[in-house]
């Protein structure tokens, strides 16, 4: 049976629940191994005065300490071209910024030892709102402003026009493994580097830098991680960096985990946002125009902020066909943690935007805002309309799902019924809402958009897979085993999945913008297709000979003690030979697939190849505002129905029931894909409504700006009783118009947005209880009290 298309399970799922799978701070380290553990500048902004390592250095079982002062270069950590150095070198920038780092014998001793410093500070007022950024004019660039059509001619001629703000808040990606790294130190200057990372490459570029060695001094390896969600793109550099050096000087093996808290402190999050919008729109509630003024809060330093701001500014239209449009965004500086990647990049905060536009029409005419958004559809198919950054929509699919949503959602009759519980329900208030995305798939820097493979085949028949991207719990390695075992015909169970190595696939991406399966799936393919090919070439014109063996896979030998040696000759041309059902066959006659690999090893035929893929028809720079516009292959869509229960005494609120419809193209494993939808919801869903980040404000003791919810005590992500009650999720019935491995849609991040329909679902019920503010996110129940109580008429 073919493995894709079919609903396998992940590969490592019996390891994960019995606790059995190896994460990077579980591999057996070397003898000797030192811990490391970074001591934090304890204000948000302002300079070291006095920093007195002696304290450190004699705490029990330390090694050694490495302040600024003991390099002559500070070694450099950054993902962009902006650096963004190891360790605090002048200015203090963010509470927690790394000042120097202990090496000792045990993980606790190395925490101990850090906590011992003498430092001082001279502190200074700290940056912290998006207000105080605008107001010191911090800009980490120019803003970018991107315009369609004539947005102020057709703001002043549309019937109705409407203005607002929206505050979004970040988020933490709670991976339930924090940052993890461990070097060990081999011959010379090779350096072997064991990273929970997304980024493999760029661990690997970064230690390389720091030691002053070319790059193939370095190998990163990484079998998994427990989560990366964007927060293990760029933010593992440091502690890897850190393990090299000292590995480097102390010529031990090195490991350093940061503590939860440490990592919620030092780590960076999703970007907050501020979206301003003025809109002008029709009688049905059809825009004619819409501006946005993106406001970005990308923390101290560069990090992946501007891609991250970009693709805000690139899923401000979601699904909606705006005929004029004008973008502007603005990147702030903060003084807090460097804010990152997360599930989305940016995309889920441009999309918030245009929903709360949707929102906010549907209030003003009160309409249904499924009515407003149906009316702002993009037309479907490929009709030629372009999005507000000129690319032409060609796969539009958003009509087939929201239609087939509505009716197996049973959308119209639960909104009557809704609205007759409230009209008798004085306390408990319901809401719904149904929100659509939209989400572009590639990688917006064009030149990451190609990937690469290792395939070998071993003389028994068994496949060693390796690819450049990583397993977060995704299912990728999964998915991409199943299209190697698709290749050759064999049962999955004989591709072996291996750890992600930059020794074996060299100059990869990150794994991210959803795009893993979609390039190393086609790489992969290739791989083995080249492998495939030059089987089928000898086997169908030599004569196949093979070494028989017994069904314990030993070589059979006969009564004088020879090998029996079978023999066959292929009646066929190699295009013709059908590899499947772990048998390669001409028609007629079939021999086991392992005997092909073994008659091709004898007859000196390679059974091992690269393979490479790179995304085709993009086009795309952000700093140009003309020529061909394509930074996405294609888009990824969906849709969410939420219904949630408010208490309009205390603000508290559950999710009764969502129901989902979510097009993968042809899926290339239903089962990891319903995996991933879910998450991501509930994820979204998380973000929006009970996931709030508190930075401290000044006070009596220190000018404010540490981060206060450093925790999961007051961090509050979704648990599984905060799961939708009733979750109904399938995939829409699709192919990918474009040529994608087998057909299929990217995953990973289109589901998070489907979470905003949690958020306006909320919108509605808040609605239902009289009052008319539009909501700031997260939607926490304070804020949802704070709006029901606030009068009449001070709302939109
Ligand atoms: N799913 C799990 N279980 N864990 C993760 O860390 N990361 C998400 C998404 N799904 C993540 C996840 C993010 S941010 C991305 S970009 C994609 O997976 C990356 O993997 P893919 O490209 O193979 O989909
Ligand atoms: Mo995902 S935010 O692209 O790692």
């Amino acid at each position: 049976m073919a493995s894709v298309h079919q609903p396998k399970p992940h590969d490592s799922g019996p390891l994960h629940v019995t606790g059995a799978a190896r994460y990077t701070d579980d591999i057996p380290a070397p003898a000797g191994t030192l811990h490391l553990a970074f001591g934090l500048a304890a204000v948000a902004h302002g300079v070291v005065t006095s920093l007195d390592l002696a304290p450190v250095r004699a705490m029990p079982g330390v090694r050694l300490v490495l302040g600024p002062d003991d390099f002559a270069r500070m070694p450099d950590v950054s993902p962009s071209p902006a650096p963004e150095p190891l360790l605090c070198t002048g200015e203090v920038q963010f509470h927690g910024q790394p000042l120097f780092v202990v090496a000792a014998d045990t993980h606790l001793q190395a925490r101990h030892a850090a906590r011992a410093a003498k430092v001082t500070f001279e502190e200074r007022e700290p940056i912290l709102t998006i207000d105080q950024a605008l107001a010191a004019g911090r800009l980490l660039e120019d803003p970018l402003e991107w315009e369609k059509g004539s947005p102020d001619d057709a703001l002043g001629t549309a019937p109705h026009r409407a203005q607002g703000r929206i505050e979004v808040g970040g988020q933490e990606h709670f991976y339930l493994e924090g940052q993890a790294a461990m070097a060990v130190p081999g011959d010379g200057d090779e350096m072997l580097v064991h990273a929970s990372t997304q980024h493999p490459s760029e661990i690997q570029h970064k230690v390389a830098q720091a030691l002053d060695v070319p790059f193939a001094e370095v190998t990163v390896q990484v079998r998994r991680m427990g989560g990366g969600f964007g927060g293990k793109e760029s933010q593992g550099n440091a502690l890897a960096v850190a393990c090299a050096l000292v590995a480097q000087r102390t010529g031990r093996a090195v490991k350093m985990r940061y503590d939860r808290d440490d990592d919620m402190t030092i780590t960076g999050k999703r970007h907050e946002i501020r979206i301003d919008y003025d809109v002008g729109f029709d009688d049905t509630g059809r825009i004619a125009a819409v501006v946005f003024d993106q406001y970005v809060r990308c923390g101290w330093s560069a990090d992946l902020s501007l891609p991250v701001a970009d693709r805000a500014m690139l899923h401000a239209d979601n699904a909606y066909d705006l005929s004029a449009a004008r973008i502007r965004s603005t990147r702030l500086l903060t003084h807090t943690c460097s804010n990152t990647a997360f599930r989305g990049f940016g995309g889920p905060q441009g999309m918030v935007g245009i929903e709360r536009v949707i929102e906010h029409i549907a209030a003003h005419l009160d309409r249904d805002p499924l009515e407003v958004r149906r009316a702002n559809f993009y037309a479907p198919g490929n009709t030629g309309q372009t999005t507000p950054y000129g690319m032409q929509v060609e796969d539009n699919v958003i009509h087939g799902i929201v239609d087939q949503l509505t009716e197996t959602s049973d959308y119209s009759a639960r909104r009557a019924q809704i609205a007759e519980f409230n009209a008798t329900s004085p306390v408990i208030k319901r809401g719904i809402a149904l929100t659509p995305v939209k989400f572009g798939i590639s990688f917006t820097l064009t030149q990451l958009n190609q990937a690469g493979a290792l395939v070998n085949v071993y003389t028994d028949g068994s496949i060693r897979l390796n690819h450049g991207g990583t397993e977060m719990g995704q299912g990728l390695f999964t998915k991409v085993a199943a299209v190697a075992a698709d290749a050759f015909g064999v049962d999955a169970t004989h591709v072996k999945i291996t750890a992600t190595d930059t020794a074996k696939v060299p100059n990869t991406s990150a794994t991210a913008a959803s795009s893993g399966s979609d390039m190393n799936g086609m790489a992969v393919k290739a791989a083995c297709e080249t492998v495939r090919d030059r089987m089928a070439q000898h086997l169908c014109t030599a004569k196949v000979l093979w070494h028989d063996r017994d069904e314990e896979g030993k070589g059979i030998i006969d009564r004088d003690g020879h090998p029996v040696i079978r023999e066959h000759a292929f009646d066929c041309a190699p295009d013709d030979l059908v590899f499947a059902a772990d048998q390669v066959s001409d028609g007629t006659h079939s021999i086991p697939f392992w005997a092909a690999v073994q008659a091709c090893y004898v007859a000196r035929i390679s059974l091992s190849s690269t393979g490479y893929y790179a995304t085709p028809k993009l086009a795309w720079d952000r700093t140009q505002r003309s020529g061909p516009r394509r930074p996405f292959y294609y888009f990824a869509y969906g849709a969410a129905v939420t219904e949630v229960a408010l208490d309009t005494l205390t603000g508290e609120n559950r999710i009764l029931r969502t129901d989902i419809l979510h097009d993968c193209g042809k899926s290339l494993n239903p089962a990891l894909d319903i995996g991933q939808i879910e998450g991501g919801y509930v994820q979204g869903a998380g973000w929006l409504t009970t996931e709030e980040l508190v930075w401290t404000p000044p006070g009596p003791a220190t000018m404010g700006g540490r981060l206060a919810t450093h925790a999961p005590s007051t961090y509050k992500i979704p648990g599984c009783a905060d799961r939708p009650r009733v979750f109904n999720v399938a995939l829409y019935e699709n192919e990918n118009v474009e040529a994608t491995i087998h057909r299929s849609k990217a995953v990973g991040e289109p589901p998070l947005m489907l979470g905003i329909s949690a958020l306006m679902a909320l919108q509605d019920a808040v609605r239902a209880a009289g009052s008319d503010v539009l909501l700031d996110a997260p939607a926490t129940a304070e804020r949802l009290l704070n709006a029901i109580e606030t009068p009449r008429g001070s709302g939109w």
